[in-house]
Order: C-alpha cells, then sequence, then structure tokens
C-alpha cells in the first residue's frame, strides 16, 4: 500500500491527509480560521499565513495519528504549490520540502485547482467507487476559481471557460455581506435559502453572450446591493443608499438568499448544457461551492436528462482539504511526476 500524506495551505485553512493509492482517505484533518477573518469580511492575507504557521505541526501530526501511521511509514509527501496567497502557500511548501527531505520521500507539488477536480474519487469507505468516465466536463466551484474544463484524464484538462470577474463562492460571500450574514457566506446562503422563496426578487441570469461558456458574477451581485440598499443618495464622502439590510425583515433576508442562490444555479446549470460537448461520458465537480444543496441537486437532474454520469465529492472532499491533494498526487507519482527541493510558490494555477 502507497501512503501520501498530503498538505494544503493555499489560503485560509490548513489541511493534512493521509491517502492511500486506492484513493481511500485515512485521515483528514482541515484547521479553519473563519473566525480570524470574520470582522473583515474576507480572508486577509497576513492574518492567513501567521495563522497557516501556527495550525501547521499540529495538524500534521494529527492527520498521522488518526490514520494511525508513524511517519516514517509514508511513501511520499504532497503540497499544493499553486495557486493560492504566496505567503500562504510558502509556508505548506516549506514544511513538505522539509518533511520530504528528512523522510527521504519522494516530494509531488500538485495544483490545487486540478485537485479539485479529482476530489470526487476519494472514498471514505473501502467499497471502491468507480472510475471517472472520460472524456469528463469539469466544473470548478470556488471562492477563488470559476472554470469549466474538458477533462480526458485527471491531468489532462483543456479550459472551456471561466469567470471574468468574481468567482462564484466569492459572489456567495459578497451576497451574505450584502445580507448581513457574515463570512464565509455560502453556507449560510445555502441555509437560509431553505426557507426563502427564490421567485421572491427578480435578479439577472449573467449569461453573457450566446455561446459564451465564460461566467460573470459581479453585475448579479450588484443587482443585490440595489435591491436590499436601495438607491445611492448624495455624493462625496456623504453618499450613502436608502436603506441597508438591518431594515430587512428575516422572511425578506431568506427570500433574497433563496433568489440569489437560485439565479446563480441556473447559470451554472445553463453553461454546464452549453458546454456539455458530443461523447461526453461524465460530469465531474469540485470545490467549495459544490457542497451548495441547491446545485447539487440541479446538477445531478441536469445529469439524468442528459444521460451523463455525475461526480460529486462528499461534503467533506468540497471546500479546501489535503485528502484532494493527496490523492491527486498519485496520478501524478503514477507518472513519474515528483518535484525536488527546488519547487516554487505560485499564485496562479497551471490550468
Ligand atoms: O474550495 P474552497 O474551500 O476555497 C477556494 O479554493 O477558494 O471554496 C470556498 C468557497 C467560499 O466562497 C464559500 O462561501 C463557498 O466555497 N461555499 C459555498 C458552500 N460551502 C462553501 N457556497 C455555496 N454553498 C455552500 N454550501
Ligand atoms: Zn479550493
Amino acid at each position: 500500500m502507497t501512503l501520501i500524506l498530503g498538505i494544503e495551505t493555499s489560503c485560509d485553512e490548513t489541511g493534512a491527509a493521509v491517502v492511500d493509492e486506492r484513493r481511500r482517505v485515512w485521515s483528514n484533518v482541515v484547521a479553519t480560521q473563519h473566525e480570524l477573518h470574520e470582522r473583515y469580511a474576507g480572508v486577509v492575507p497576513e492574518i492567513a499565513s501567521r495563522a497557516q504557521l501556527e495550525n501547521l505541526l499540529p495538524v500534521v501530526s494529527e492527520a498521522l495519528e488518526r490514520a494511525n501511521v508513524q511517519p516514517g511509514r509514508i511513501d511520499a509527501v504532497a503540497v499544493g504549490h499553486r495557486p493560492g496567497l504566496i505567503g500562504s502557500l510558502i509556508v505548506g511548501v516549506a514544511a513538505a520540502k522539509a518533511l520530504a527531505w528528512s523522510l527521504g520521500v519522494p516530494l509531488v507539488g500538485v495544483d490545487h485547482v486540478e485537485a479539485h477536480l479529482s476530489a470526487a474519487e476519494l472514498m471514505t469507505t473501502d467499497a471502491p467507487t468507480t472510475p471517472v468516465p472520460y472524456p469528463a466536463l469539469g466544473l470548478v466551484v470556488s471562492g477563488g476559481h470559476t472554470s469549466l474544463y474538458r477533462v480526458e484524464g485527471p491531468r489532462d484538462l483543456t479550459l472551456l471557460g471561466r469567470t471574468i470577474d468574481d468567482a462564484v463562492g466569492e459572489a456567495f460571500d459578497k451576497a451574505a455581506v450584502i445580507l448581513g450574514l457574515g463570512y464565509p457566506g455560502g453556507p449560510r446562503i445555502d441555509q437560509l435559502a431553505r426557507t426563502g422563496d427564490p421567485g421572491a426578487l427578480a435578479l439577472p441570469r449573467p449569461l453573457l453572450h450566446r455561446d459564451s461558456l465564460d461566467f460573470s458574477f459581479s453585475g448579479l451581485k450588484t443587482a443585490l446591493l440595489y435591491a436590499v440598499r436601495g438607491k445611492p443618495v448624495g455624493r462625496g464622502k456623504g453618499a450613502r443608499f436608502e436603506h441597508d439590510h438591518t431594515q430587512l425583515t428575516g422572511r425578506q433576508v431568506a427570500d433574497f438568499a433563496a433568489s440569489f442562490q437560485r439565479a446563480v444555479v441556473d447559470t451554472v446549470v445553463t453553461k454546464l448544457g452549453r458546454a456539455v460537448f458530443p461523447g461526453c461520458r461524465s460530469l465531474v465537480l469540485g470545490g467549495g461551492v459544490s457542497a451548495n444543496s441547491e446545485l447539487r441537486r440541479r446538477v445531478l437532474s441536469f445529469g439524468e436528462e442528459s444521460k451523463i454520469s455525475v461526480r460529486l465529492p462528499d461534503m467533506a472532499y468540497c471546500v479546501d482539504n489535503a485528502a484532494m491533494i493527496a490523492g491527486h498526487a498519485h496520478a501524478q507519482l503514477a507518472d513519474g511526476d515528483a518535484a525536488d527541493l527546488t519547487l516554487p510558490v505560485i499564485a496562479t494555477t497551471r490550468v
């Protein structure tokens, strides 16, 4: 059995996990820093990297403990080295280099976005999952990325379209701030939307021009802002809006959350319909927003209608985690793609 220790520190989550070559997850530990960033309604890079430094070693030790393996039993160390916040990435990459060097095992540098798309293959039980049928349509929906790919294999991705402004998770987070729901907004909107009326507020479906596979969410966010705050009043320093979320009733907040979520999901599903290509055998999702309950439901019915197999990650592997890093590293190692101690940190994705 080949065991890979994965490390993930690209943003504000610190993750470590142990995964074997069947993609069976032996342990998956994630420390979040949400409470540190909540008052700023978004991630503050300097705070994130400091917290990564504090959290990393305890998280790695706990992942080894929960997997019940000694460090000497690890066959390779994998780390997300791109894309992400440079200060946060450096912490994970430096630790992974030190561990790989001291254990005398290969180091594997993994692209975080590519890893999100392999999260659907991870297994939490011994029941084997069927491999993803390729070619597939891949959709990564996270706080930093919204991208569609033609996927010929786990490491063979061709970009078909992506957001030209906000990522979909970022749009959820900003919408939550507008509605006074705090950070991170995605899960809170998802929760509240269950009790709201998605038809209550007419919001645009930003589809761009007829055949475009790109996304745009900033206009939708602004439409919600005006619906909540009314018109801007005054100019310069005294400029303000007519009202804000504190004047909304609980019922209205739930209705607005449900309407926003419906507009986002409608848009994403329409793009999937446009992007399906002849011979496409499956649809694979990944990223934090693939945890969204309405998106999961709609994507599953889209798959049924289009007769395409749909692969969604387990809830634990949607948001940032190290199991997806370790799982993807198995595919890289099988290709002989190990790094050395010069592995760089890079702010952008390879795909
Ligand atoms: O993949 P991820 O952990 O980080 C990035 O790689 O960016 O995604 C985080 C994003 C956040 O924007 C968060 O609000 C969103 O995923 N998210 C959700 C849900 N759970 C997390 N968005 C909508 N519904 C959810 N249930
Ligand atoms: Zn991510």
